[in-house]
């Protein structure tokens, strides 16, 4: 097996798996499959906003290579990601007569890999898949590390379960065809490791000039993407459900997912849903005396110099505050916020006094 394009093989109870990164490196997909898969049938379930032709160069691709390829195209987006569109493709999966040792492969940007992950796992008590993401937010986060799921109007990600991909493959092409947006919301996700976890990596960033979607083949570009993963993957490896440090991987994410859900998913991309909250976080961080005012700047530079939003053009701080109560990460009632106590060091809090969280956010609003 060819492993120069190996960011790490994840570890878990569910079995290990590989995370490829790199650039045009479609052709290598058939190996990797036959060295995680046993069956030659695959269902392929795609995004809708792909354009055809990278469905069919995949399908195609498969086929030549000895793979029988069924397809099945969904508009996936984070309004439905609901329970509808999971039976939706459960009638497709019913009518394919899709059985246990048969292959789900989601082929799509982060909602995409969350439902198709979600319907792998409950289809048959749990058929293998494989995650081919599509955009820079799926590659850096939600991919790895086989938390999938699907929304329900009181909140995001609240059915859902911990289910390994068999392979996570990462072909940085796809990126180059994203609306420019999307590609920039990404970064928050890679941004929110360095911050989180690693102060090289987020000296990297603060150090490399502008990056352009034009520039995804280049092999420094590349290789913070790896690196990104490897960071991802290392904590999975260490806390696959989430009873310890996975949960710093949510810097950012309770405040941000409130603004996804009080704008009805309509609003935000994730990533600058992500942005804002990290930026209300380190407030907060400081607020409490765990960082200063001069690395609450530099996180608010680099989000800016990836294009992320890093204040807030309308006041619903209260409808923020409520959506906040239910989120996953609380015990006993209390929110457990992810907190910066350093650039690459993350911590959790419990208690923090709402009023706090009220003059945070009001100070991210512009005026
Ligand atoms: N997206 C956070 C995690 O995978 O734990």
């Amino acid at each position: 097996m060819n492993n120069s394009h190996l960011a790490d093989i994840v570890k878990t109870s569910q079995g290990n798996y590989r995370i490829i990164v790199g650039h045009n490196i479609l052709d290598s997909l058939p190996k990797e499959l036959n060295s995680c898969i046993n069956n030659k049938k695959i269902f392929l379930i795609a995004d809708k906003a792909l354009f055809p032709k990278q469905v069919l160069e995949l399908s195609e691709l498969l086929e030549k290579n000895g793979f029988y390829t069924n397809i099945l195209s969904v508009d996936f987006n984070e309004s439905n990601k609901n329970i509808e569109t999971v039976r939706y493709i459960y009638s497709w999966l019913a009518e394919m007569l899709v059985e246990r040792k048969d292959t789900i492969v989601s082929f799509g940007g982060g909602v995409t890999g969350d439902v198709v992950g979600y319907v792998a796992s409950t289809w048959l008590r749990g058929v293998p898949y494989i995650q081919i993401p599509t955009t820079l937010a799926a590659m850096a986060d939600a991919s790895i590390g086989g938390k999938v799921g699907i929304n329900l109007d009181s909140g995001k990600n609240l059915i859902g379960s911990f289910y390994q991909p068999k392979l996570v493959f990462q072909d940085l092409k796809f990126l180059s065809t994203l609306p420019k947006r999307e590609f920039d919301s990404g970064w928050a996700e890679v941004i929110k490791h360095g911050l989180i976890l690693d102060k090289n990596l987020f000296f990297e960033l603060e150090n490399i000039g502008k990056i352009e979607q034009k520039d995804i083949s280049d092999r420094k570009i590349i290789n913070i993407v790896k690196k990104s993963a490897k960071i991802k993957s290392e904590i999975i490896s260490g806390d696959e459900f989430e009873e310890g440090n996975r949960i710093l991987l949510n810097y950012g994410h309770t405040i941000g997912h409130a603004l996804e859900k009080i704008t009805e998913y309509k609003k935000f991309l994730h990533g600058e849903a992500v942005s804002i909250g990290m930026i209300v976080a380190a407030k907060i961080s400081k607020k409490i005396g765990l960082i200063n005012s001069k690395t609450v700047k530099r996180q608010q530079d680099i989000l800016k110099k990836f294009n992320l939003p890093v204040t807030l053009n309308f006041d619903k701080t209260e409808m923020i505050i409520q959506s906040t109560r239910i989120d996953k990460k609380s015990t006993d009632g209390n929110i457990r916020w992810v907190l910066l106590n350093d650039i690459g060091h993350a911590t959790t809090k419990t208690k923090i006094h709402e009023n706090i969280i009220i003059s945070c956010i009001r100070d991210t609003i512009t005026p």
